[in-house]
């Protein structure tokens, strides 16, 4: 090879500049993040403007991020990087729980209630009983199984979008399971609702023709000891956007029945078993 960068070996260049004494994952996955971003450059024939709007895309994703907006991680979600990645990590057992996406939203340590208890404090909804059982595969019931779960509120916003108006912990909790591996409480029927939509992210899914919206869902993260924690949501059956989701964070497995009650003070019942794959 020559001595000079060229198009013709412009990856093998870069690469072998790498020092002997890099880390070799950290060779590994630099040496082809170059050789793919500059098979795509020379796959769509980059153009100067081009180079400059990615880099300006770039450059205005980094400013809007704070230490309450991520939008990096926001680009990550609507390119489906963030659930490849999350399927290639979390590749289970058949029959346990799958994951998908975490989202911003999560906060650590909401309150621990009690089994049954209300999570929805601003009075808006529709009342919805959430209940099943945390199992292994074998369908053993899990003791002391952590259930956190959180959801938007019937408006579309989670609580920490809207610290002046909902009430602090709306819609969030966390429940321990008992012996029987049993869990229950009363939510609201979640609602579809846009990702933060007014920043490069926002306007790149305008220009590409794509809508911010992702289908109806409640999260949950399940831990309990000696089994892999599980990060998910169950969708909400009959929601439009359930094949548009736009982080694409949907699985088949995932959808959740609602079913309506009849003379009950709870107007839905959702049941659900989450199911641990062991920890390796
Ligand atoms: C969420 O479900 O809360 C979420 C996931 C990814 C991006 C934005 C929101
Ligand atoms: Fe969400």
């Amino acid at each position: 090879m020559s001595k000079f960068f060229s198009e013709e070996t412009s990856a093998e260049a870069v690469n072998s500049r790498m020092g002997d004494r890099a880390n070799p994952r950290l060779k590994q996955v630099m040496s082809s993040l170059v050789v793919h971003l500059h098979a795509f450059i020379k796959d769509v024939q980059l153009t100067q403007s081009e180079w400059e709007t990615a880099i300006d895309f770039l450059t205005q994703t980094g400013q809007v991020c704070s230490s309450e907006r991520q939008e990096f991680i926001l680009l990550s979600d609507t390119l489906g990087a963030s659930m490849l990645v999350d399927a290639i990590n979390n590749r289970r057992p058949s029959g346990a729980t799958e994951n998908t996406v975490l989202g911003p939203f999560h906060v650590k340590g909401a309150p621990e209630r009690e089994m049954g208890a209300a999570i929805s404090f601003d009075g808006k909804g529709e009342s919805c009983l959430f209940e099943g059982r945390v199992t292994d595969v074998e369908g053993r019931g899990i003791s002391g199984a952590r259930i956190d779960v959180w959801s938007d509120n019937a408006e579309g916003f989670y609580d920490v979008q809207q610290p002046d108006i909902q009430p602090k912990w709306n819609n969030r909790g966390t429940f321990t399971t008992g012996a029987d591996g049993s869990y229950s409480f009363i939510g609201i029927k979640p609602v579809s609702y846009p990702i933060p939509h007014d920043g490069p992210v926002g306007q790149m899914l305008r220009k590409l023709g794509r809508h911010p919206y992702r289908p109806a869902h409640m999260h949950f993260i399940v831990t309990a000891p000696d089994f892999q924690k599980l990060v998910t949501h169950t969708f909400v059956a009959d929601d439009g956007y359930m094949t548009s989701d736009a982080v694409f964070g949907v699985k088949e497995t995932l959808i959740a029945p609602y079913e309506r009650l009849q003379d009950a003070a709870t107007l839905w019942r959702s049941s659900f078993n989450f199911v641990l794959a062991p920890s390796s």
